[in-house]
């Protein structure tokens, strides 16, 4: 076959939403393409070794807290809870939560199936006699959780600092969500970035070996792969900048030089210092985070942090309305 069939046999096999997502992106101003599309395999294993990334400090330090804070976990939300996890992903740390309390059930909720069934299986394998009931959804819709955990009561799992990679707005959207389906009584377990020096902010997402810098390139890689791209991407580098007034890291990807290329027939044209925005991490003070978790109809109810007060873990709890004050 020659290239070109190649490439055009892969380009209609491009999932129409992702297709949607950049023309648009890349036709508004500003230009921005939504970070979910950073994951294909490439994108997902670079990931993987952002987190083991020295300047990396989020996914050490959340692990390091759950593994201390374990005890103090257990005896504030009890035994006999179903564990529902928001993006399970590989479920990389969820092991230390179901070890510190004595979970009833696991539901790991990922929109990848293959990921989702695959790490499913390898935690059944780890805590035999735990009912694992795995659920391919996209965790921003409303849930339908199994029939058999509807009277346990319900432990939310949102490490990560997944949180930050959203507005404010659809943060409380999602907080708000996952209150509907998990039910009044329920607790939330949720990882926080906290605000703090700005170069150590900038320097994880920007790290010395360009681990994150290929990264966010890997995104318009796929686009020229899968949406018949014609990008000059040694014409892109990777920026990393904190913007203060929304107290998040922001990563773009900027032309150095002007550019013109084409996406599945469609002409655009940058110039030198123009930038595609790519993701949002937004970054909460003490503070903060709290109002932000009222907001989405959680309360704050115990809070764990690092040493140097890095990242936080938080647990509220979804408390039955009451009359104001
Ligand atoms: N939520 C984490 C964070 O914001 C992980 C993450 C999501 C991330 N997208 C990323 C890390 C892009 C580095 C680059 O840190």
């Amino acid at each position: 076959m020659l290239k070109q069939e190649i490439e055009d046999g892969e380009a209609s096999l491009a999932d129409p939403a992702f297709r949607a997502d950049v023309l648009t992106g890349l036709a508004s101003r500003p230009r921005a393409i939504p970070a979910r599309w950073f994951y294909d395999h490439r994108g997902s294993e670079l990931f993987e070794a952002i987190t083991d990334l020295p300047e990396y400090y989020p996914t050490r330090t959340e692990r390091a807290i759950l593994v201390e804070a374990g005890p103090a976990i257990a005896a504030a939300v009890g035994p006999g809870r179903a564990v529902v996890e928001f993006g399970s992903g590989s479920s990389a740390k969820t092991p230390l939560l179901l070890g510190a309390i004595e979970p009833a059930a696991y539901i790991p909720i990922d929109i990848s199936g293959d990921f989702l069934r695959e790490s499913a299986s390898e935690l059944a394998a780890q805590f035999p006699g735990l009912p694992v009931l795995p659920i391919e959804a996209d965790f921003l819709r409303p849930i339908a959780l199994p029939d058999g955990i509807a009277a346990m009561p319900k432990l939310g799992f949102f490490p990560g600092s997944t949180i930050g990679n959203m507005i404010p707005h659809s943060s409380v959207d999602l907080l708000r969500a996952m209150r509907a389906s998990l039910g009044t009584g329920a607790m939330l377990l949720i990882g926080m970035d906290r605000v703090k020096d700005v170069d150590v902010l900038v320097r994880a997402y920007d790290d010395a070996a360009g681990v994150t810098a290929r990264f966010n390139l890997n995104l318009l890689e796929r686009i020229n792969r899968e949406l018949a791209g014609t990008i000059p991407v040694d014409a892109f580098a990777h920026r990393a900048i904190w913007n203060d007034m929304r107290a998040r890291i922001e990563m773009h990807l900027e032309a150095t030089r002007d550019v013109a290329f084409s996406i599945e027939g469609r002409n655009f044209a940058m110039a030198a210092g123009e930038t595609i925005h790519t993701e949002n991490s937004h970054k909460y003070g003490e503070r903060d985070a709290r109002i932000l978790l009222r907001a989405g109809g959680w309360t704050p109810i115990s809070e764990w942090t690092d040493a140097e007060d890095r990242f936080a873990l938080i647990l509220a709890e979804a408390q039955p309305p009451r009359l104001a004050p």
